[in-house]
């Protein structure tokens, strides 16, 4: 295995194809090493891991508290009903705090894009070696969504030799509320890398088409690509449409919650054109693999149907593999915490 190169797992926009070829191999072998009856690994016996959720998570939290205590680590959960933040202690000083504890790595998710990265930057000006690792924030970004779910298409494409370059030239179809959607973003950042072709499939209040544009200006920051050959993005309108030549396909939940207006005339004929059905998928050429990163609403923006009995529906999977993505994207952070070189 090579270096190492992130303290800090902010954005996939950074990650070069040999940083994703990394996390995919570790995970795969914490996975194998996991499902064979080896409860835990002492690898970060001794760490302190937090996670500091401001917003509601199921998968995310629990995957990575499940990450952590299978890797022997130490874990704090913050929870902020019963937090000092009911007392005006703002989100920064919250990460401090628990930094001042001896926190390794912070785990943060919150509603304000690039809160994260604001975290990260005051913490490194004031000598802290804490990593930090969003785990989404606002509509920006979802790093660890991203790359299990490039883990999981590769595993689906390439089950033997787990190359993500297998996803070259493929159409991966995402529908939905693109535009508040930070696992979108994440998973355009992390499927481009192998020269996947991304469309984006939505109405045009949560799929406007500046998004033809994103990996050329969206990557707020400020940082080169490191990857030149990137995959194309284009806008569809249609599902009908653009489903018959789909290699994979991604299911969005509408974010009401990010909705500061009405962005649809009404949830029956948003469900009419873009909920996920047997009848739409019929029109796909192929047996293609579905996938949601949760939570799910049935039968708006996918069908009971496809969900529990589609044989390629692979969102139980996806929840799975979070959790050995997990701990590759914890144990690569704590060599880096330790200074140490991953070889
Ligand atoms: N996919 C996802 O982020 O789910 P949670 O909100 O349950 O963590």
């Amino acid at each position: 295995m090579n270096s190492w190169p992130h303290k800090h797992i902010l954005t996939l926009s950074n990650f070069s194809k040999e940083d994703f070829k990394i996390v995919i191999d570790l995970a795969h072998k914490f996975k194998s090493v996991t499902s064979a009856d080896i409860k835990n690994l002492p690898s970060l016996k001794g760490f302190l891991i937090t996670s500091l959720f401001f917003e509601p998570s199921t998968r995310t939290k629990n995957s990575f508290e499940l990450a952590a205590k299978k890797l022997s680590a130490d874990f704090l959960s913050f929870h902020p009903s019963s937090s000092s933040l009911a007392k005006g202690e703002t989100y920064l000083d919250t990460a401090r705090t628990y930094c001042s504890m001896g926190s390794n790595i912070l785990i943060i998710r919150h509603s304000l894009n690039n809160s994260p990265f604001e975290i990260s930057k005051n913490l490194d000006s004031n000598g802290f070696k804490t990593s930090i690792l969003s785990a989404g924030d606002g509509f920006n970004s979802h790093p660890s969504q991203g790359l299990l779910d490039l883990y999981t298409l590769t595993k689906f494409f390439s089950p033997i030799n787990l190359d993500p370059n297998i996803l070259f030239n493929k159409t991966i179809l995402i529908i939905g509320d693109i535009l508040h959607s930070r696992v979108a973003r994440s998973n355009i950042w992390s499927l481009t890398a192998f020269g996947a072709n991304i469309v984006l499939c939505g109405p045009k209040t949560l799929v406007p088409e500046e998004f033809s544009n994103f990996l050329n200006y969206d990557n707020p920051y400020d940082l080169v690509d490191p990857i030149k050959d990137r995959g194309k993005i284009s806008i569809s309108r249609s599902l009908e449409k653009s489903i018959k030549n789909a290699d994979a396909i991604i299911t969005l939940r509408l974010q009401k919650e990010r909705m500061k207006e009405d962005f649809l005339t009404s949830i029956k004929s948003y469900c009419n054109d873009y909920c996920l059905t047997s009848q739409k998928l019929d029109i796909c050429e192929k047996e293609v693999p579905i996938l949601h990163p949760g939570p799910l609403n049935r039968d708006v923006e996918i069908s009971s149907q496809i969900v529990d009995r589609y044989p390629n529906c692979l969102i139980n999977d996806q929840v799975a593999n979070g959790v050995p993505v997990r701990m590759a994207l914890l144990y690569l952070l704590s060599k880096v915490n330790l200074g140490f070189k991953v070889i």
